[in-house]
């Protein structure tokens, strides 16, 4: 318990009579390996709401919840969506009251529980990952949330990614939290970034005359920002935007010798993007496909030199 106790942080500590009183702490996971403990504290149904709202939960989503507990998230996301998931739980109490309420809802063709640590879960079908951890553990978890198909959309409760920004949150009252104690819920949605930074090379024509880009991406995690070098001439890469596998920039650059606005988007597949770029010009107006590819035998020639 006392373990338990300083691991928690100050927003649990404030509620920790009530939980202590509520019977929640004592039915915690225990550590597994050098993670920390996370108690059991159920998510408020209405974050639950919210929570699937923001991820714009559908019934083409496999939604996957770490650390389930009562299995409420993904029962929701199913019997009110129709959504497909699992859930995993260090604690086997958790698992049978999961089990008990995906029969009382009707959802069990929908979803699975499972008495399984949820850093050895395989989270690959997940198009939804949702959360109510602790700070430290969603940290031990960025990496492997990072390698995941990009696109795929996590939601926590209450804790951040440190300095992997959210694409939104919010912040809600939540009224029966900590066994109606009460308080604020803070709500966090990410889309997880294709991996877009280093050496890309595209080639279209424009007026009938072929044009070379060869960009030079950024990245730390979904902010992009880079330059481009059209004919020899390097550029600075505006407004860069990177949603999931979706790419978009601008930037302004000299073609024929006048100054035409670019702008690109595309959708990032490994080594490839594909998508349209629209050209403005004094003396030019253009829509055309374009292909870019990693540039990976220069990175691995100047890597031998
Ligand atoms: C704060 S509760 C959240 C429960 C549920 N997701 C919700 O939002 O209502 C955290 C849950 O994670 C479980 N847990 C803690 N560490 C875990 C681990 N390493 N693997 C799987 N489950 C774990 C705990 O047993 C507990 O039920």
């Amino acid at each position: 318990m006392q373990r338990l106790l300083t691991v928690f942080i100050p927003a649990f500590t404030r509620v920790l009579p009530a939980l202590a009183c509520a019977g929640l702490l004592v039915t915690g996971a225990s550590a597994a390996g050098d993670q920390p403990s996370v108690p059991y504290v159920p998510t408020p149904q209405a974050v639950v709401d919210r929570m699937l709202a923001m991820a714009k939960v559908t019934a083409q989503d496999y939604l996957i919840d770490l650390g389930s507990g009562d299995g409420r998230i993904v029962v929701t996301a199913a019997k009110k969506f129709g959504a497909r998931g699992f859930g995993v739980d260090l604690n086997p109490v958790r698992i049978d009251e999961a089990n008990t309420n995906a029969r009382k809802a009707g959802v069990t063709d929908k979803v699975a529980f499972y008495q399984r640590n949820l850093f050895e879960t395989d989270l690959s079908d997940a198009t939804v990952i949702t959360m109510y951890l602790l700070p430290r553990v969603n940290l031990q978890l960025r990496p492997k949330l990072l390698e995941l198909k990009p696109g795929t959309r996590l939601v926590s409760h209450d804790f951040d990614m440190g300095d992997w920004k959210p694409d939104a949150s919010v912040r809600m009252d939540a009224g029966d939290k900590f066994s109606g104690a009460g308080g604020d819920s803070d709500v966090y949605f990410w889309v997880v970034p294709a991996k877009v930074a280093g050496n890309w090379r595209s080639q279209f024509p424009v007026s009938g005359k072929p044009q070379t880009y060869e960009f030079q991406f950024e990245q730390q995690y979904q902010m992009v920002s880079g330059s481009v070098q059209v004919n020899g001439r390097p550029v600075k890469i505006l407004d860069a935007k990177l949603r999931g596998a979706e790419l978009a920039f601008s930037f302004t650059a000299e073609v024929n010798g006048t100054p035409v606005k670019h702008e690109f988007s595309g959708r990032v597949d490994g080594g490839r993007i594909t998508g349209q770029a629209a050209l403005s010009g004094s003396r030019l107006t253009a829509r055309v496909e374009w292909i870019a590819e990693r540039a990976v035998r220069a990175a691995g020639l100047e890597a031998r030199n």
